[in-house]
């Protein structure tokens, strides 16, 4: 299953002629920026929640064996704890690449500390991209995280480095939480 958004998200003009921009963080690039980023801040967003939902058949998956990564979800009310990164408009070619399989860029307002607010950038994939898995049991995800691998490594990995990344940040995401407690554990190796 392919959903390829690069095409799409490169045609997207709204930051032409900044030197610099807000990019906001809640999935793996929380923890595996990858990317040169001229300053980094802990930030928010109002009205998403995390979820895993999103289909990974291109880093935590196959096309046979899709992974589950996170994608945001409209809550109203909600607030989304992430990592804002300011970069130079550059750096979107190789992102919107790594976030092709199904991810678009949504411009959104972004909260850091002291009320401090900013337009940024967030990459969010809707419930209508093709690699979109929806919501299903904890133990149903956690089950399909535990088993999927594909070229940037487990599923679990995913999991376990953004609960220990939203832990070092301080911040309580009970779905996160709730996965991270019921993965199963690593099958021992067989000599
Ligand atoms: C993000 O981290 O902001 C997007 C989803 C991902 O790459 O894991």
């Amino acid at each position: 299953m392919t959903n390829d958004t690069t095409r799409i998200n490169q045609a997207m003009n709204h930051f032409d002629g900044q030197e610099a921009i807000w990019l906001f963080g809640y999935g793996s690039l929380i923890w595996k920026a990858g990317f040169p980023y001229l300053e980094r801040r802990p930030a928010y967003i109002h009205g998403w929640v995390r979820r895993f939902w999103q289909g990974s058949h291109d880093h935590r998956g196959t096309p046979d064996a899709p992974g589950r990564v996170a994608t945001l979800v409209r809550q109203a009310g909600a607030i989304c704890h992430g990592m804002a990164y300011r970069i130079t408009p550059e750096a979107l070619g190789p992102l919107d690449v790594r976030e092709k399989n199904g991810y678009l860029r949504l411009v959104t307002e972004l909260h850091f500390e002291e009320s401090e607010r900013s337009e940024g950038l967030v990459y969010i994939a809707t419930e209508d991209n093709a690699a979109f898995l929806g919501d299903a049991s904890y133990h149903h995800i956690a089950h399909q995280i535990a088993h999927a691998q594909g070229p940037s490594g487990p599923n679990r990995d995913y999991l376990l480095n953004l609960a220990a990344a939203l832990r070092e940040l301080d911040v309580e995401d009970s779905h996160v939480f709730e996965l991270e407690r019921l993965l199963p554990p690593l099958a021992p190796i067989k000599e």
